[in-house]
């Protein structure tokens, strides 16, 4: 079993698809499924295949599709009117939220998407710093902006770390602008900073880089480094925040920086994301603080919307609730610990990586720990490929490279999860011994 055939009608969007949209799609997922409709942990498509659902819109859906406190939330502002321009009491509620339960969020300034929240932090940085050069990690992805598509999945990196623009269309002086470091590389990084700290405004790092786990004293060492030179540290937690924990990865791995970026999670499955972080340095979005030279202008039509913010705010409350945190755990280590037994009985060599709200695994050696970007290209990315396709023909819908995690997500998904891995993988198996 390799695919699913779609129904007419999703291949007669599919085609349609394929007319009107550049290679058929959003430019996210490949075109080859159209999503219906979801509620909890799984999703339907237009053919009515039913799927548990490991991509969760890229991970804003940690409470679940059509969570009904969610749904609710959002349908009695939808009636009061969409959008406005102006304050409203969601945004002014849900800033008060991500203040009290993110570590360096004094302020906080709201955009519509995690690539807007970055370049913003990126931009307060320079505000504040008076410097233009920002260090970025290797393989670290901060959404779309010139700057963070240097070497964000460089196929050939080559020896050194200069950076290298992932995308058509950037000015070539924009690399001149950044500095690149390997990620879990306290060492180069420091010289890198010692060497740059006259010239650097901000260094942006992703606290769980992809899918790879800081290693002990990464972070902390990060922090040390750039608060001795007054440099801010920037976390990218657009996907980290309320899912590593209610603080974000900020809180989970006990290291604040000065300035963080948060999406997905915080908009409730709508457009919603924002830059949060010290006052001094969130100050620069204000004229009145600090005059006219100093100003970082910065307007969004839909910023702070109230639909998203009513959904964002709903979804923090039930994040809020005694043990759900817990749960999600649960059900990622529970996950891992499957996925981890059935490829090493099967002889695959493999590692199950990332934390339990968001993993995956990686087809390498499993003796040699998985530390930064280039680690991650040793993995076989065409098997990791084949095994999402046959999961796909299994019931199972997940990224390319990512399983986000619900707490939505049941006892019966994770059986219904195991038996499409263990039948994937066997097929994995037999593809193998045919050669
Ligand atoms: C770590 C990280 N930063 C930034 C972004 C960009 O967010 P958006 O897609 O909302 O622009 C993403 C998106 O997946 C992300 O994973």
């Amino acid at each position: 079993m390799d695919t699913v055939t779609p129904s007419p009608a999703e291949q007669a969007l599919m085609a349609a698809a394929g007319r009107v949209l550049p290679a058929g799609s959003f430019g996210n997922m490949a075109g080859d499924i159209v999503v219906r409709e979801g509620r909890g942990g799984r999703v339907w498509d237009e053919s009515g295949q039913e799927y548990v659902d490991f991509l969760l819109g890229s991970g804003p859906m940690l409470v679940g599709h059509a969570h009904p406190e969610v749904t609710a939330a959002a349908q009695a502002q939808i009636a009061k009117g969409t959008t406005f321009f102006a304050n409203n009491r969601h945004g002014i509620e849900l800033a008060e939220a991500i203040v009290e339960a993110v570590p360096c969020a004094e302020q906080v300034r709201f955009v519509s998407t995690g690539t807007e929240a970055d370049l913003y932090a990126m931009r307060a940085a320079r505000a504040f710093r008076k410097r233009d050069k920002i260090l970025k990690f290797e393989g670290g992805y901060h959404g779309m902006s010139d700057y963070a598509l240097m070497s964000v999945a460089p196929k050939r990196p080559g020896n050194s770390l200069r950076p290298i623009a992932d995308s058509a269309g950037l000015p070539g002086s924009v690399g001149d602008e950044m500095l690149i470091a390997p990620f879990n590389d306290l060492d180069v990084t420091a010289e890198l900073i010692r060497t740059h700290h006259d010239t650097l405004a901000g260094v942006i790092v992703e606290p769980l880089q992809r899918i790879v786990p800081p290693s002990p004293n990464f972070l902390v060492g990060l922090r040390e480094l750039t608060s001795q030179y007054g440099i801010p540290l920037i976390f990218d937690e657009v996907v980290t925040g309320f899912r590593l924990a209610y603080g974000g990865a900020q809180h989970f791995y006990g290291v604040v920086p000065d300035l963080c970026s948060l999406g997905k999670v915080i908009g409730g499955g709508f457009p919603l994301a924002a830059i949060a972080g010290k006052a001094e340095i969130m100050a620069h979005f204000d004229q009145g603080k600090v005059g006219d030279a100093g100003f970082l202008k910065q307007i969004g039509t839909l910023s702070g919307n109230p639909v998203a913010a009513a959904a964002g705010l709903a979804t923090l409350e039930v994040l809020k609730r005694p043990g759900v945190y817990d749960r999600l755990f649960k059900t990622g280590r529970d996950l891992i610990g499957v996925l981890g037994e059935l490829l090493k009985h099967a002889g695959i060599k493999a590692q199950v990586i990332g934390a339990p709200p968001l993993f995956d695994v990686v087809f390498t050696d499993a003796t040699a720990p998985i530390r930064n970007y280039r680690d991650m290209l040793t993995g076989d990315a065409k098997l990791a490929g084949r095994f999402n396709a046959l999961l796909r023909a299994r019931g199972i819908l997940k990224g390319e490279q990512k399983y986000y995690i619900s707490v939505a997500h049941t006892e019966d998904d994770i059986a219904f999860t195991r038996d499409a891995w263990d039948d994937a993988i066997k097929e994995l198996v037999a593809e193998r011994q045919r050669g």
